[in-house]
């Protein structure tokens, strides 16, 4: 048989992933199940463009790698606009449904636990949330200890031929990365010198940007639909996800910004 639209796209199997769990069902339960599902699709599709990107940073294909940069930050800024379809839920409507989530949360996503881990937000102690030796786990567990966007940048830069410290190239992946003056100083340069990968540079600001914008519209979203009660995934809810705004995945991209 020839290849159609809905075999290719495999749209029966898609259409039967939503199965909402309230009774009748309650009608606004379909939305809140969709919008999750398309973060989730849009999630893996960053994870293989940074996948990409990184590869790309490792050969040292500054085109390429630019490309792939704005085409993530594209991809976020339709992820932040989404929030817009979710602000239409009220808190009635979302409360017809909310039991059933039970203890499931957005805070359990692996994909968006394995985004942060690339950009460098490293944390062993997310991968209690998961069974260990599941697929999940080990997802995780290799996004851990795997050297992170930035530090394929820095390999980047070094095959530039800026003297990136060893330190810096060599450090245990697994942890955050500090915020080095030493890079700083390299960042400026290139800032000062090299207007191609300044741009990189700025790409990888529009991105970070992007990803704080996001948790800033999901806190004020999640505020508007359940004021101060806790989150299902048993935080405190807002005053939890307040705490993770204005926390930059690139410090030193932002530390360098009053040196010129
Ligand atoms: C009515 C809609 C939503 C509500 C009320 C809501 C509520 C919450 C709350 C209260 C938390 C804190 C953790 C907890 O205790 O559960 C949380 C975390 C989270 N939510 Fe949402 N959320 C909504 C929609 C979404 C959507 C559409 C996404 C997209 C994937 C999402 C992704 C996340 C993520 C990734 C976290 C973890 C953040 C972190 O730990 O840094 N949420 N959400």
């Amino acid at each position: 048989m020839s290849v159609t639209y809905s075999s290719y796209l495999k749209v029966d199997e898609l259409l039967q992933c939503q199965k909402p769990l309230s009774e009748g069902p309650e009608h606004d339960e379909l939305l809140f199940i969709i919008i999750h599902q398309s973060y989730e699709l849009w999630f893996k599709q960053v994870l293989h463009e940074l996948d990409f990107l990184v590869r790309l940073f490792n050969a040292g294909d500054r085109n390429r790698a630019l490309h792939t940069l704005k085409r993530v930050d594209t991809i976020y800024r339709t992820l932040i606009q989404q929030v817009d379809i979710l602000e239409t839920l009220t808190p009635l409507e979302f409360m017809s449904f909310r039991d059933r989530l039970s203890t499931a949360s957005g805070f359990q996503s692996f994909q968006f636990r394995e985004l942060e881990f690339l950009y460098g937000a490293k944390d062993a102690r997310k991968l209690e949330n998961y069974e260990p030796g599941s697929d999940h786990y080990q997802r995780l567990q290799k996004r851990l200890q795997a050297p992170t966007l930035w530090d394929a940048f820095l390999n980047f830069l070094a095959h530039e031929g800026h003297k990136v410290p060893e330190s810096e190239l060599n450090r245990d992946f697994s942890q955050v990365a500090e915020p080095s003056p030493a890079v700083q100083k390299i960042l400026i340069d290139v800032y000062r010198n090299d207007p191609l990968v300044s741009e990189i540079c700025e790409a990888l600001v529009d991105i970070d940007t992007s990803l704080q914008q996001w948790r800033y519209r999901h806190v004020k979203m999640v505020e508007r639909t359940i004021g101060s009660k806790m989150g299902t995934g048993g935080s405190a809810g807002v005053g939890y996800l307040q705490g993770t705004l204005f926390r930059p995945v690139f410090p030193d991209l932002w530390a360098i910004r009053s040196e010129f």
